[in-house]
């Protein structure tokens, strides 16, 4: 096959978007320390978009039910914050074999609502599938009912969630997730960004999480919170859909 420059030009376009239009999560932001790639989130084989919403990618993202490899335990205390910094997808490279340290340069591009969930781990974190309970922790969404409050325009790159100050101590899988709302009303186009890190909660927290739900089963793609329909995305006017946005799944436990 022979291509036209204009071609090649949209093929190399294409390509440079394809390699962008992709990120992960790899790295905790903990008390202003943010960490080695893969060394406390579990690698994902992959940063394209997840569209999984109810099957086993739903839960830690592409291949990440197990982890690939052993990823320590951070600690983060009751009612502090943790980050999850994001990074493009590798080059040339396996994604769970890119250890680079985190790029600041780096900025997400998708605009959408985020959130995290907690389970925790009946033995330790490396054994453990999540196929127990999950809490919702935190949602983010639109605060002023028109612009996620995770967008591209304001050149982030570090999701903040703040751990309820009553959870109980112990190990936990904390699930992170971003979403692209794709505009336009298709079905099935809003991407998920996904990774999930393995933390001890400290401190003296005796509440009780709840409601819970499991992964997967804890969304379907019909979900209201998962399907924004056409508009949804990039609304011209203040919508109390977006300001009140909880996401698919249950109701955030605030502790
Ligand atoms: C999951 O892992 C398998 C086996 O290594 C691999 O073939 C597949 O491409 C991976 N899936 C994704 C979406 O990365
Ligand atoms: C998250 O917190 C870090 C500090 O740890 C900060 O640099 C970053 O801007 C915060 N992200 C957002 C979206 O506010």
């Amino acid at each position: 096959m022979k291509f036209s420059v204009q071609q090649y030009l949209f093929l190399l376009l294409q390509g440079l978007h394809q390699a962008n239009s992709h990120y992960g999560f790899p790295y905790t932001v903990v008390n202003g320390v943010v960490s080695k790639r893969w060394e406390y989130i579990r690698a994902t084989t992959s940063f394209a978009p997840n569209y999984d919403y109810s099957g086993p990618q739903s839960m830690c993202g592409f291949n990440a039910t197990t982890p690939l490899f052993p990823v320590k335990t951070v600690q983060v205390a009751a009612g502090s914050t943790i980050g999850f910094a994001a990074s493009y997808m590798a080059d040339n490279r396996l994604e769970e074999q890119d250890f680079s340290d985190f790029d600041p340069a780096f900025k997400m591009y998708h605009d959408g609502p985020a959130t995290a969930y907690l389970s925790k781990a009946p033995g330790e974190l490396n054994d453990y599938k999540g196929d127990g309970e999950w809490f919702k922790i935190a949602v983010v969404p639109a605060s002023d009912g028109l612009h996620w409050d995770y967008r591209s325009d304001i050149k982030m790159n570090i999701m903040n969630f703040t751990i309820p100050a009553a959870t109980p101590p112990g190990k936990y899988l904390f699930r992170a997730e971003h979403l692209n709302v794709v505009n336009g009303a298709t079905y099935k186009a809003t991407e998920m960004f996904i990774n999930c890190a393995h933390i001890e909660v400290t401190g003296s927290g005796a509440g009780t999480p709840g409601p819970v739900t499991h992964f997967p089963g804890a969304f379907n793609a019909k979900d209201s919170g998962i399907w924004l329909p056409n508009g949804l995305a990039k609304p011209t006017q203040p919508m109390d859909e977006l300001k009140n946005w909880q996401g698919a799944g249950p109701k955030v436990w605030k502790g």
